[in-house]
């Protein structure tokens, strides 16, 4: 599908159902035209996301277990997630691909995207006989789903080898996402994005406001595409901005984990004259710490330019950063 056979009107039907909510309420996928058009735009701007999420586990050197032959991508609109997932860790390296929707529109779709592109992969519905489950793909969904379709999906996760898991970036999806993290320590390892395996941060009394999000970088030239431009201010996107949460988790015990000691910033460092701010979760907890620019003015340049979000071990005094190592 190309820019000029893009179907606005279904687009602005499907954003309104996203916004309102509307979008939780059954199938809303009506033609394969819907799902096309959404897939060149929301799904590729969810894409960038995966994209991110994607680019730090490289940087971690994480696969998923080379056991997990079968990659489960649930709730899969047009299947932009499987197909990422795919690209990254190779689709030789897996059987099968399974995708479920409760739209059977949306799984033919998907299906049809994925065996276009993966000639030589298995691409099939999912049909739950019991079995064990690979990757386990979940992107962008746990908004639309009541509690008996959110405790189907817990069951799948129960059983899956890995779990990689995408949402939006907002406070509601995250502290969402947050809670099902909690129920699922006890079985898995945590991959990303937590430092540590111990109970979240941001539960501790205090943190209510905060949320555990980041942003991914749009591709180059985005904001100066016509196309993208238009999409963006016909669906009341910003283009710039795409904050996403995300869990990635192994069943235990996974290869590797987190190395003691690390922290991740959460959003973004907020910078001010002279110092900047940050968010830091680890072990211990989640708190906001300072960096002085004199402190470390590479660490401090860094900090505003680096869009990626990757582990640090903090030398600090208090609540004041002096220094970091990547780790
Ligand atoms: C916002 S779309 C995201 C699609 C895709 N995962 C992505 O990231 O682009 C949410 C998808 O979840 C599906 N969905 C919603 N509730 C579901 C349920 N109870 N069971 C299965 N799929 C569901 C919808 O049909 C839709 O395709």
């Amino acid at each position: 599908m190309n820019w000029e056979q893009l179907d606005w009107t279904a687009l602005d039907r499907l954003r309104e159902g996203f916004l309102t909510g509307a979008a939780a309420h059954g199938p809303y996928w009506q033609t394969p035209s819907d799902l096309a058009s959404y897939d060149a735009t929301y799904a590729e701007r969810i894409g960038w996301k995966w994209d991110a999420v994607l680019r730090e586990l490289a940087s971690r050197q994480w696969r998923p277990p080379a056991s997990a032959r079968t990659v489960l991508d649930w709730g899969c609109g047009s299947g932009v997630a499987g197909r990422r997932v795919l690209q990254a860790f190779g689709a030789e390296n897996f059987d099968a691909l399974h995708l479920w929707d409760h739209s059977p529109l949306a799984r033919e779709f998907a299906a049809t995207r994925a065996r276009e592109t993966f000639p030589a992969l298995t691409v099939s519905p999912f049909a739950d006989a019991g079995q064990p489950i690979g990757l386990l793909v979940v992107s962008h969904v746990i908004n639309e789903l009541p509690p008996e379709a959110l405790q189907t999906l817990l069951g799948l996760v129960a059983r899956a080898q890995a779990v990689l898991w995408v949402e939006p970036g907002t406070h509601a999806a995250s502290r969402q996402l947050i809670g099902v993290r909690e129920t699922l320590t006890p079985a898995f390892d945590l991959i990303a994005p937590c430092p540590h395996q111990g109970p979240c941060g941001l539960l501790s009394p205090g943190n209510e406001r905060h949320w555990c999000h980041f942003f991914a970088p749009p591709p180059m030239g985005v904001q100066n595409d016509s196309d993208w431009v238009r999409f963006g201010q016909r669906a009341g996107i910003d283009l710039r901005s795409l904050p996403y949460s995300y869990l990635v988790l192994e069943k235990k015990p996974a290869a590797a984990i987190p190395p003691a000691g690390a922290a991740r910033i959460l959003g973004r460092a907020e910078h001010f004259k002279g110092f900047a701010r940050v968010l830091s979760c680890e072990a211990p907890g989640v708190e906001e710490l300072e960096l002085q620019k004199r402190a470390d003015a590479e660490l401090f340049k860094q900090l505003k330019k680096d869009a990626s979000h990757p582990l640090y071990h903090w030398e600090r005094t208090d609540r004041r950063i002096t220094g970091a190592t990547r780790v």
